[in-house]
């Protein structure tokens, strides 16, 4: 455990996110910046991008994101008379914490993959409550310290944020041997971050800098954004109530994106599902098979008697209501009431595929709330701070070419 995660485990912070088991003694958070420092990468011409010149693909960096107001750059950018239409690729960077706003468009130089990574075409991220959390790295000043020596002390050490993608495989690295060119994939990046961009490379097996796998054929990117970390978070943590056909589970907090997930992977393993959530979702939460629903704005404790088999806090410790004590205390044992921030999110592309299988055959389906262009990614970023989205709020990064 890194110094300081078991804090911000305790506040409900996101940013345990992305530590595996393996990665006790491993360097710090996005300490790898020579995965977007080369480029080698060249866009298929069949993509939109690809296929743009140079100036037309500079063109498109003038958006509503602020743009290139901090000169001295945390990371290489080319001047334009260095650019090659090869080199230059779009990204998010986070060049310091703080609002939504400190998020800038910059042309950056595509990274080209190590021997034993892949180069993804990214086509869509998301906003997820982690990215938030890595941006605006507001929490107690006690809590401050540990997680800034973590993630960056004045600014994010990798300042191409964004933890979900979803794309293709544009180039390989010598010794991979997992993916093929054009595969359509999906996953986290972990401490690698970098997802805020139109490539990334990593390593095709997982690692603290991530996991992928195949994305679910029946998805657009932009829903498999949802699926991937969706689907990683309430798998892990319905996991450990080894549910069983017939019991009784409660998910506390049901319309967020592991939330509506957690739902329907229960109903799949046959359990009685309550789900909990405010009045504008309770619809949403009945249509994805709950057997009840609980309006926690109406509601402050359970009826006496009712007990439930395993009951998951999918919206983590620092959202909370009077009933989610009720919840607490209607489980027999401590282990049966799980929140989804006991604990580190773990990279597992084994996980992804489960959820692939899941996915494809109808027993889980991602909620996609919003989509936002790359460009409005501030905007996307100040829906999800306000902490009441339905399922996932998606990015796209480029638009599929129809043949
Ligand atoms: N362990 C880890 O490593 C790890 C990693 C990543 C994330 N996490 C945790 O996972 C959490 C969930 O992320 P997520 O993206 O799935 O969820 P989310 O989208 O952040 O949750 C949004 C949902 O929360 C509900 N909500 C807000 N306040 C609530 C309250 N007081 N009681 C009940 N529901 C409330 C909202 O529903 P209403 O609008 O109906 O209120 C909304 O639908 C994160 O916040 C973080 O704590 C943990």
């Amino acid at each position: 455990m890194r110094c300081g995660q078991k804090h911000f485990e305790a506040l409900g912070v996101p940013f345990a996110v992305v530590v595996t088991a393996d990665e006790v003694q491993a360097p710090g958070f996005g300490c790898d910046p020579t995965s977007w420092a080369e480029c080698s990468c060249r866009p298929r011409s069949t993509s939109t991008e690809g296929a743009c010149s140079l100036s037309e693909s500079l063109g498109r960096t003038t958006t509503s994101t602020s743009t290139g107001r901090f000169p001295p750059a945390p990371f290489p950018v080319t001047s334009p008379q260095e650019r090659t239409w090869r080199s230059a690729m779009r990204a998010i960077v986070c060049p310091r914490y703080g609002g939504p706003d400190v998020l800038e468009m910059r042309e950056v130089e595509q990274p080209s993959p190590k021997d034993d990574e892949v180069c993804v075409r990214i086509m869509a991220t998301a906003v997820t409550a982690s990215d938030i959390f890595i941006r605006g790295s507001d929490i107690p000043l006690r809590f401050r310290i540990p997680m800034r020596l973590m993630i960056g002390v004045t600014r994010p050490r990798q300042p191409i944020i964004g933890l979900v993608l979803a794309g293709e495989i544009a180039s390989v690295g010598r010794t991979t041997t997992r993916f093929q060119l054009g595969d359509q994939v999906y996953g986290l990046t972990g401490f690698g971050l970098g997802a805020y961009a139109e490539y990334k490379c990593m390593k095709e097996t997982d690692s603290k800098h991530g996991c992928l796998a195949l994305k679910p054929a029946n998805l657009t990117y932009e829903e498999a954004t949802v699926a991937a970390y969706g689907g990683l978070l309430a798998l892990q943590y319905m996991e450990r109530g080894r549910i069983r056909r017939g019991q009784r589970v409660l998910v506390y907090g049901a319309s967020g994106t592991s939330g509506t997930t957690a739902v329907q992977y229960a109903k799949h393993l046959g359990a009685v599902v309550t789900g909990v959530c405010s009045t504008a979702n309770v619809e949403l939460v009945e249509s994805l098979g709950a057997d009840s629903v609980i309006d926690y704005t109406k509601v402050d404790a359970l009826e006496p008697g009712d007990r439930y088999d395993f009951v998951l806090d999918a919206v983590g410790k620092a959202k909370t209501s009077r009933l989610k004590g009720s919840c607490r205390a209607s489980v027999s044992g401590k282990d049966r009431y799980v929140s989804i921030d006991d604990g580190s999110l773990l990279l597992d592309s084994g996980r992804l595929a489960a959820m692939k299988e899941l996915v494809e055959a109808g027993h889980i389906r991602p909620v996609v709330d919003r989509c936002y262009p790359l460009e409005d990614i501030a905007e996307a970023h100040r829906y999800v701070e306000k902490g009441h989205k339905r399922g996932g709020v998606a990015v796209t990064v480029r638009r599929e070419v129809v043949a």
